[in-house]
């Protein structure tokens, strides 16, 4: 197994599932209020996906049941959607989307504010935001993947938080996870080196307390902190180009 580098074709069709990621989050923005189950949210997507000719990605993968992943406060990444999450005034909550459009996959998400939040709260959320960003500025043919994770960790652990080392992002578009493991620890001039064509995901999860997670043992995918301190999340899939970087999971 290799690092996949997609043809132009290819390209054309991953840009358009992540085209549909995109405005998918767009859509369900306002949905995203106090007193909302995330069941509701979760059935809201996937009308739209099917609505737009794309299915879920995540419906049956290795048995996760839902069309999204809503994760609210403590829980770091796969809070599965459910009637008894109800979102109230003052919660953080990542939204993760992943479609299938004629067979490609787009993989996106962010946090999302619920009424009055706290400033400790925002400031997670903003650093979080920022990380993201930091580590899409290192992408360009020659870099290497080292170089995102420095870019994050750097920042992160400058403002005082903690970064999740036990998920990672990855390549994406013909498969759901492909190669190669985009780690947002790193080092600078480590891991693979970047070519034109590679299409991968960047998806730091940033903690305020330690970095380790805890898998729920009845469900056996929502991860929550250690400590049960707030987590945020905001992912985009890259598009390596001859000169840099496209964010291909932009909303129209
Ligand atoms: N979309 C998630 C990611 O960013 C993966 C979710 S897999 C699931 O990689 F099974 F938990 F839905
Ligand atoms: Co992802
Ligand atoms: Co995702």
């Amino acid at each position: 197994m290799s690092i996949i580098i997609k043809t132009r074709e290819q390209i054309e069709h991953i840009r358009k599932s992540c085209k549909l990621a995109a405005n998918a989050l767009t859509f369900i923005e306002p949905y995203v209020k106090p007193g909302v189950d995330t069941e509701y949210l979760d059935n809201l997507i996937l009308q739209y996906f099917k609505e737009h000719s794309a299915t879920s990605a995540t419906i049956g993968y290795h048995g996760y049941p839902k069309a999204s992943c809503i994760s609210p406060n403590e829980v770091v990444c796969h809070g599965i959607p459910s009637k008894s999450i109800v979102l109230k005034d003052g919660d953080i909550v990542n939204i993760d989307v992943t479609p299938i459009l004629s067979g490609y996959y787009g993989d996106t998400s962010k946090m999302f504010l619920i009424g009055n939040v706290s400033e400790e709260a925002k400031s997670l959320v903003e650093v979080a935001r920022h990380c993201l960003y930091l580590g899409i500025q290192q992408v360009r043919p020659g870099a290497h993947f080292g170089d995102i994770g420095h870019a994050i960790s750097q920042y992160a652990h400058s403002k005082g938080y903690s970064v999740v080392y036990e998920f990672c992002g990855h390549g994406v578009g013909i498969h759901f996870h492909e190669e190669p493991q985009v780690e947002h620890i790193g080092k600078k001039g480590t891991g693979p080196v970047m070519h034109p064509g590679m299409i991968f995901t960047i998806e730091p999860m940033i903690n305020q307390g330690k970095p380790r997670v805890v898998i729920d043992s009845k469900d056996g995918w929502t991860a929550r902190t250690i400590d049960g301190k707030l987590s945020a999340q905001f992912e985009h899939t890259v598009l390596v180009t001859e000169t840099g970087y496209e964010i291909l999971t932009l909303p129209d």
